[in-house]
C-alpha cells in the first residue's frame, strides 16, 4: 500500500504550496514581462518556466531534502535512493504563454516507487487547482470531479497536441488527427498537456490522445484522471509508461472506439 507511513496530507500540502508560487511567479511575469529563448526551431523557453521551477525545487526540498526530483529544465537532481520522485513542469504550456494566450499550467507529480501517487495541476489564470492523491478521489478547488458519462466517439469533444519535432517525424500525430477529426463531435488542440488530462477528468473533454510527450507532461494529471474514474493506456498495445511517451486518456466508455480510430489504417473509412 502506498505509503502506510507516510502522512499524505503533507506531502499533498507541499505540492499545493509549491504550485502556487510557481503560479505566483507566472502572473506576475505574464505582467511584467519574460525573455524568451529558442531551445529549438519551435520549442521556446522563457525565463519564468525557469523562475517557476526553481520556486518549486527550492519548495519541495525545503519540506523534503531526501526526495528526488525530476524537472524539466533541470533535468534529475536529489537523492539517488530515495523512494520519491517528484516530477516537475513548472510551466506546460510555454508557447500559449509567450504569446500572451491564456491557457497554461504548472503540474506537480510524485511517484513512490515507481507508481503515481499524487498529482497537483494549476491553471493560474481561471484560479483552478486539481489534485487527487492515490484512492482519495480527484478534486477541482476541494469540489470532487468526475469523468463524463459521453459513450461515442461520434459524441465526443476530444483534445489532442503536436509535439515540438512535428517539422522532423513522420509520427507527428497529423494522420491521426486528420482521421479522428471525422469521427468525434469535435476535436480541439489547447497547448497544455495537464490542463488536458484535468479537463477530461472535470468532464469538460470526453478523450485526450497525444503521441510523444514527456514525464512531466503527465505526471500530473494522470492522478487526477485515474481518480476522476478516467482511463489510461498507450496508443499500442503497451500498457501506459510515465516514460513512455504515448498517452490515451478517456472517461472509460469511449476509451476502445479511440483505440480502434486510432488503429484504423489511414485509406480505411
Ligand atoms: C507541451 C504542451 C503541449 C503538448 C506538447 C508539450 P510545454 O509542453 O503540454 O500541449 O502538445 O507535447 O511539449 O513545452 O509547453 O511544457
Ligand atoms: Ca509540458
Ligand atoms: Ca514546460
Amino acid at each position: 500500500m502506498f505509503n502506510r507511513n507516510l502522512d499524505h496530507s503533507t506531502l499533498l500540502t507541499t505540492a499545493v504550496r509549491a504550485a502556487r508560487e510557481a503560479g505566483t511567479v507566472l502572473t506576475q511575469s505574464a505582467r511584467s514581462g519574460f525573455r524568451i529563448e529558442y531551445k529549438a526551431a519551435i520549442n521556446l523557453v522563457t525565463d519564468a518556466d525557469r523562475a517557476a521551477e526553481e520556486r518549486i525545487v527550492q519548495t519541495i526540498l525545503a519540506a523534503h531534502p531526501s526526495h528526488r526530483i525530476l524537472a524539466e529544465e533541470r533535468g534529475q537532481g536529489g537523492s539517488d535512493d530515495s523512494l520519491y520522485q517528484w516530477i516537475v513542469d513548472p510551466l506546460d504550456g510555454t508557447t500559449n504563454f509567450a504569446h500572451g494566450f491564456p491557457f497554461y499550467s504548472v503540474s506537480i507529480g510524485l511517484e513512490h516507487d515507481g507508481e503515481s501517487v499524487l498529482g497537483v495541476v494549476l491553471d493560474p489564470v481561471r484560479d483552478e487547482l486539481f489534485t487527487a492523491v492515490r484512492g482519495q478521489g480527484a478534486y477541482m478547488n476541494s469540489e470532487p470531479i468526475h469523468v463524463s458519462d459521453v459513450k461515442t466517439l461520434d459524441k465526443s469533444l476530444l483534445v489532442t497536441g503536436f509535439a515540438y519535432n512535428i517539422r522532423e517525424t513522420p509520427n507527428n500525430n497529423l494522420d491521426h488527427f486528420a482521421r479522428i477529426s471525422l469521427r468525434a463531435q469535435a476535436v480541439r488542440r489547447t497547448g497544455s498537456a495537464a490542463l488536458d488530462l484535468c479537463y477530461v477528468a472535470a468532464g469538460r473533454f470526453d478523450g485526450y490522445w497525444e503521441v510523444v510527450l514527456s514525464p512531466w507532461d503527465m505526471a500530473g494529471g494522470i492522478v487526477i484522471l485515474r481518480e476522476a474514474g478516467g482511463m489510461v493506456s498507450g496508443i499500442t498495445k503497451n500498457p501506459f509508461s510515465l516514460y513512455g511517451q504515448e498517452l490515451v486518456a478517456t472517461n472509460g466508455l469511449i476509451h476502445d472506439q479511440l483505440l480502434d480510430a486510432l488503429h484504423q489504417r489511414p485509406d480505411s473509412p
